[in-house]
């Protein structure tokens, strides 16, 4: 009896300090370190520039059609239409130019007055001082326009809690792909 007390006791103490351990292992320390020191950091202001390539049809395809209404192709706008695409961002509009790294996404033609896509895409950056972080951008992008406007809702790696504005301008379209040049200004930490 007197050994059964400290027993239960003990094991309760484990089971309760293995729950913040179990938290702590998932959101990981540098993590909780990080929003810990959130409040001494300064906010930054982060541009960038850069080229999309929308390759949908060809040898070098990087975007595929998933998914269409049974009155997608008699719609003008393509109303229904959803592709997923892992596209290269680069420096410079030529398709050689210096990759930057990948817009990995969709978008789906979701508008019967115009053409207007929905698009959700991870910009993923691949080299340079933004290697391994990323920017997440949910918005409606008129394609006709000349210039459109996408909100970024946040970020990853340098990126984390970003929030800004994408501005969207098309280079040069023809039936095969579509190359658009982005502005993008961030707001992190
Ligand atoms: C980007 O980061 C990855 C992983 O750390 C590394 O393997 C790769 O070489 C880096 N790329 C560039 C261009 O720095
Ligand atoms: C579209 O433009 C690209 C780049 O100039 C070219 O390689 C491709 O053949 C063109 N596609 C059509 C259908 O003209």
């Amino acid at each position: 009896m007197g050994k059964v007390g400290p027993i239960f006791l003990n094991l309760l103490l484990s089971l309760c300090l293995a729950m913040p351990m179990v938290q702590c292992t998932i959101e990981g320390p540098e993590i909780e370190q990080w929003f810990q020191n959130l409040h001494l950091a300064k906010q930054k202001l982060t541009r960038l520039h850069f080229y999309f390539h929308d390759v949908v049809l060809g040898p070098s395809q990087t975007s595929v059609g998933v998914a269409r209404a049974p009155n997608t192709f008699k719609s003008p706008t393509f109303f229904g239409l959803v592709n997923i695409f892992d596209n290269p961002l680069t420096k410079g509009p030529e398709p050689t130019s210096e990759l930057l790294g990948r817009a990995q996404g969709l978008y789906g033609f979701a508008s019967q007055e115009e053409v207007s896509l929905l698009m959700s895409v991870n910009f993923v950056f691949t080299s340079g001082k933004h290697n391994g972080s990323s920017l997440t951008v949910l918005g409606r992008n008129p394609v006709v326009h000349s210039v459109r406007e996408l909100p970024i809702i946040g970020g990853t790696g340098v990126f984390r809690l970003a929030r800004g504005l994408a501005l969207a301008k098309t280079y040069f379209i023809n039936t095969t792909l579509a190359i658009v040049e982005y502005n993008v200004v961030a707001l992190h930490y």
